[in-house]
């Protein structure tokens, strides 16, 4: 296992506005819907935000974990971009993510949403968590200077536990950073029943939490509750880790979960032969059409390092919603097979 994996474990185990909203910062304040207006990507509404967000994202955790080279991150974002990206999820511990990112494309900061979260790096290395309010807004600071800008448009506290959200001065100290034009909104990133607590309280503008084939838990859990709260829905983790390309348990620990639920659910599509198609209809083509069709879901961040990877899902994606009777396979055989503890993953 790479240094970066264990990281990314660490992370893991230790985890557990509305549309009037007026721009604190005035012309600092980025529209970036050029190129998502290019066609390239659906476009989709961001709850009651002011955001309308291409429905392909970029998630930037694994180069940061990967240790992805910055000439690479350049190219691939760039590209990206050029081709109809407008949102950039990142998060203060995804390793060097956010160096990487600033340093690629803050000279397009009106091109794309940048979103954050804050909870886990600290200001000694290993000391862990920190949901105070102290700690969480100097991470917000250390963010702001590592993504080279003045604010970003969304921060999301990074997975903390149902018990901290409760004591709520986590929430404080985002409601702070809002009001003093670090970050346009609000959200919580996560899953089960923090993710619920999340959604009901109504304090945040958006939800991040995994949805794919391999974890169905928010599609009754959390999404229908935070459309009718005009939540923007982030959808992490959302092509599954693409697990079917393991023909045996990976060497990557973060993705032994979901690969372990697939060797349950033995999808058709994501088995034998049919597990090495590229199209629209092969397994990335339909894991990324799946959660993309349901309710609520506002965007996909699918993480890469492969410069070539975000045009190529953003093609798969083009081919729309799948027939509604492949979408209601997918959903009755997890209904099936799923067990009592395969709730959402961090
Ligand atoms: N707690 C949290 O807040 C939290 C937790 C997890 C994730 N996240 C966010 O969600 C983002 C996405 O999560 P993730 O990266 O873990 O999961 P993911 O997007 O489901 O999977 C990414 C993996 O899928 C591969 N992939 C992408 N497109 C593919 C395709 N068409 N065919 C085959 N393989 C493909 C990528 O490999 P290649 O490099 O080969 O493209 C990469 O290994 C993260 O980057 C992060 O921003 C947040």
């Amino acid at each position: 296992m790479s240094r970066n994996q264990s990281t990314r474990r660490d992370f893991l185990k230790s985890s557990a506005a509305t549309a009037a909203f007026t721009l604190a910062a005035g012309s600092t304040m980025t529209s970036p819907l050029r190129a998502a207006d290019t066609g390239a990507v659906e476009k989709r509404r961001f709850g009651k935000t002011d955001m309308t967000v291409g429905v392909l994202g970029f998630g930037g955790a694994e180069i940061g974990f990967e240790g992805t080279d910055p000439q690479t991150v350049t190219k691939l974002l760039n590209a990206a971009l050029d081709a109809g990206l407008n949102v950039v999820d990142t998060a203060e511990c995804y390793a060097d993510s956010e160096e990487k990112i600033g340093k690629a494309i803050a000279g397009r900061r009106k091109d794309f949403y940048l979103f954050t979260k804050c909870g886990h790096a600290v200001e000694t290395p290993g000391q862990g968590e920190d949901w105070s309010k102290k700690g969480l807004l100097r991470s917000i600071e250390r963010s702001l200077s590592r993504l080279n800008t003045d604010h970003v448009d969304l921060v999301h506290l990074h997975s903390c536990s149902l018990d901290e959200l409760k004591k709520g001065e986590c929430i404080e100290a985002l409601e702070q950073a809002k009001k003093e034009g670090k970050t346009r909104y609000i959200g919580y990133s996560g899953d089960s029943q923090a993710a619920r607590y999340a959604v009901e309280c109504g304090r945040f503008d958006s939800l991040q939490t995994s949805l794919n084939i391999c974890d169905q838990e928010p599609i009754e859990l959390t999404l229908p509750l935070a459309v009718t709260k005009g939540m923007g829905v982030i959808c992490k983790r959302p092509i599954a880790n693409a697990v079917w390309r393991y023909e045996t348990q990976p060497d990557n620990g973060y993705h032994v979960g979901y690969w372990k639920r697939l060797q349950d659910l033995k999808y058709d599509f994501a088995s034998g032969d049919a597990a090495k198609k590229q199209d629209a209809n092969g397994p990335a083509g339909i894991a990324m059409r799946f959660t993309a069709m349901q309710p609520a879901v506002s965007v996909l961040i699918v993480g890469t390092t492969k410069p070539e990877r975000w045009k190529q899902n953003a093609e798969l994606l083009s081919a729309g919603p799948l027939p509604k009777e492949v979408e209601a396979s997918i959903r009755k055989r997890w209904k099936e097979v799923a067990k009592a503890d395969w709730i959402g993953q961090t």
